[in-house]
């Protein structure tokens, strides 16, 4: 791909590099977007497991009229409305709960070492990314925060203040994949839904990486049904849904330092 077409793909945005699919006109438009109080909330950073949450979710709100799906990117569901957003958007997602108390949202969060390993797929598979070359040299770039979203750790750390937050769920990639039915049952407390167990069971068996990677296949072939803005190739997105892949990509020498790292940006987080 020649530079300026590379220089086309990205722009920086509040100091945050996006895709130009998340338009500047986009992203300002969060500054004035207004939740409405039956709005659900769904954020995480890029390839944490959003859509697995998505989808599980979209089975649990059927009496849900709108559903908006906080990312980096634009997309369109079959549901409703979704808008592109980063991380600042918290400062305006919380003022407006004070507005609209019963707001309500669920941040998805996951390893970083696996959501760097996703991403670095994700770049490489996606021709609306720009190219890298190499897995050192996209692991430089996601530890300076120099890639789409921007650095994980101000994602995640701005999201970790809010915790004791009665009106925000904190999921993790790895406990969805340990014990499903248990967080769904969590999602279903939080979202004060009376699902029953048999009901959940069924959520969670349509809701297994298998089962959403075929779904995915068949509906690849239908232009319509995109989920992401980014691409319309599903297959980008389901790719292995594996915790513990990034020891696959790590060198000793990346562990340690993506260790480093972590353990020093994170020292104050309770999380
Ligand atoms: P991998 O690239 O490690 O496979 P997002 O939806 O936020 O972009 O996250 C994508 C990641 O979530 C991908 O990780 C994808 O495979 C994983 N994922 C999506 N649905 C999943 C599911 N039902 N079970 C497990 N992992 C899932």
């Amino acid at each position: 791909m020649s530079n300026s077409r590379e220089a086309e793909l990205l722009h920086t945005f509040k100091g945050i590099p996006f895709t130009t699919r998340s338009s500047p006109d986009l992203l300002k438009s969060l500054d004035t977007f207004d939740a409405r109080e039956d709005d659900l909330l769904l954020v995480s950073y890029p390839k944490s497991g959003k859509l697995f949450v998505w989808l599980l979710a979209v089975d649990l709100l059927i009496s849900y009229p709108l559903f908006i799906h906080l990312s980096c990117t634009e997309e369109h569901t079959p549901r409703g409305r979704s808008i592109s957003t980063f991380r600042n958007i918290q400062t305006q997602v919380i003022v407006r709960k004070k507005k609209a108390p019963n707001n309500q949202m669920i941040y998805i969060s996951r390893n970083p070492k696996d959501t760097a390993v996703s991403m670095f797929h994700y770049y490489r598979d996606n021709p609306n990314l720009p190219t890298v070359d190499t897995w050192a040299a996209f692991f430089d770039l996601f530890l300076k925060g120099n890639v789409v979203c921007g650095s994980w750790f101000d994602h995640f750390l701005s999201w970790a203040e809010h915790e004791d937050e009665k009106n925000i769920l904190f999921l993790f990639y790895e406990d969805m994949k340990k014990d499903l039915p248990k967080a769904v049952k969590e999602i279903t407390l939080f979202l004060n839904l009376n699902v029953s167990d048999n009901d959940i069971q069924d959520i969670c068996k349509k809701s297994s990486f298998s089962e959403m990677k075929n779904d995915t296949e068949k509906e690849n072939s239908d232009p319509n049904h995109t989920v992401c803005a980014l691409t319309s190739n599903r297959k980008l997105i389901f790719r292995k849904g594996a915790v513990g892949d990034w020891k696959n990509y790590f060198t000793p020498k990346q562990n340690i330092r993506f260790q480093e790292i972590f353990n020093e940006k994170m020292k104050f987080s309770r999380m």
